[in-house]
């Protein structure tokens, strides 16, 4: 199987790039290997490689510098994806891709599933379902993974912050009122390796799957966490989201019901708090 990695540098794509290395003939790709916004270099890309499988883990995250650069986050996550699907398509290759729970707008009760209509509250959510679309659009044979709060041994993510953050300040002020899992980067690479590792390519169910940590926390319990594995004592307090201006609004439910890919795949990803632990010991 000849796997073609984008964003192998990214927090996901680093994981990808150790998960698969086992599963085939690997390229993996960071940002000098190919750039997204050169559409063309994508289409030479895929044309050089003839892959089985293209893995994408590049995108335009800065989701709050994304509301002043709407171009740039679609650019990657909308536009580069075509490219990347039609590719996939000219192939009869899988396209494996993620996006995110913040196509939702947070307002249902309960743990979101596949077939809930997504409403994004910001530009980069607005960018990944546009991503979504034209993925299903394009007809190829495709895995579209949406996770949640993905952290991981490298990267800049809110473990990395909250850490840093621990070493300068009396007391850390953390939001409490948004819902969802913490989700590891190795996680998510291990599923997406194990997926690849049993299925059979010619019988794809073509789709979306919702992929995150089992249980649920806010990023206070998540940042009260991280800090309790490293020993550090300070005082965390809890506040509310509108206490914590940032440009681009989250959602307030950000969980994710896991229920279809456990069904379809046999995959379930560990409790948040195991996969905290498998981080701290990666790091530490
Ligand atoms: N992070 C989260 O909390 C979260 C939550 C839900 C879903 N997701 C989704 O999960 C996937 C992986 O995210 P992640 O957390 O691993 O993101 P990440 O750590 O920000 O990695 C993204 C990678 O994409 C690369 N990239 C950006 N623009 C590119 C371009 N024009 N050409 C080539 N590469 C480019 C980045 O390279 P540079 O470092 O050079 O910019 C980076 O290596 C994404 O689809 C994301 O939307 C993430």
């Amino acid at each position: 199987m000849r796997i073609l990695l984008t964003g192998s540098k990214g927090q996901v794509g680093s994981a990808l790039a150790q998960a698969l290395a086992g599963l085939g003939e690997l390229s993996a790709l960071d940002r000098q290997g190919l750039d997204l916004l050169d559409v063309q270099s994508i289409t030479n890309a895929i044309a050089k490689a003839k892959p089985d499988v293209i893995v994408n883990a590049a995108a335009y995250t800065a989701v709050d510098r994304a509301e002043q650069e709407e171009d740039a986050a679609f650019a990657v996550n909308s536009r580069a994806v075509d490219a990347l699907a039609r590719g996939a398509k000219s192939l009869d290759a899988l396209l494996i891709h993620f996006s995110t729970d913040y196509v939702f707008d947070g307002e249902k009760p309960a743990p979101y599933m596949e077939t809930d209509a997504p409403n994004p509250l910001s530009v980069y959510g607005r960018s990944k379902l546009a991503g979504e679309r034209v993925i299903a659009a394009s007809g190829c044979r495709h895995l579209i993974f949406r996770t949640s709060w993905v952290y991981g041994p490298a990267g800049r993510n809110f473990l990395h912050a909250i850490l840093a953050a621990a070493k300068t300040k009396p007391e850390l002020r953390v939001v409490n009122d948004q819902h969802g899992a913490p989700t590891s980067s190795a996680a998510i690479a291990g599923a997406v390796a194990q997926v690849l590792a049993n299925l059979d390519l010619s019988r794809i169910a073509s789709g979306l799957y919702h992929l995150s940590a089992a249980g649920e926390t806010t990023w206070h319990g998540f940042a009260t966490a991280i800090l309790e594995a490293k020993g550090i004592k300070i005082p965390v307090r809890a506040i509310r989201s509108d206490e914590y201006p940032v440009a681009a609004q989250r959602p307030k439910n950000s969980r994710l019901d896991n229920a279809k890919a456990a069904a379809t795949f046999g995959i379930a990803l560990p409790d948040w708090r195991e996969g905290l632990a498998g981080v701290m010991r990666a790091m530490y």
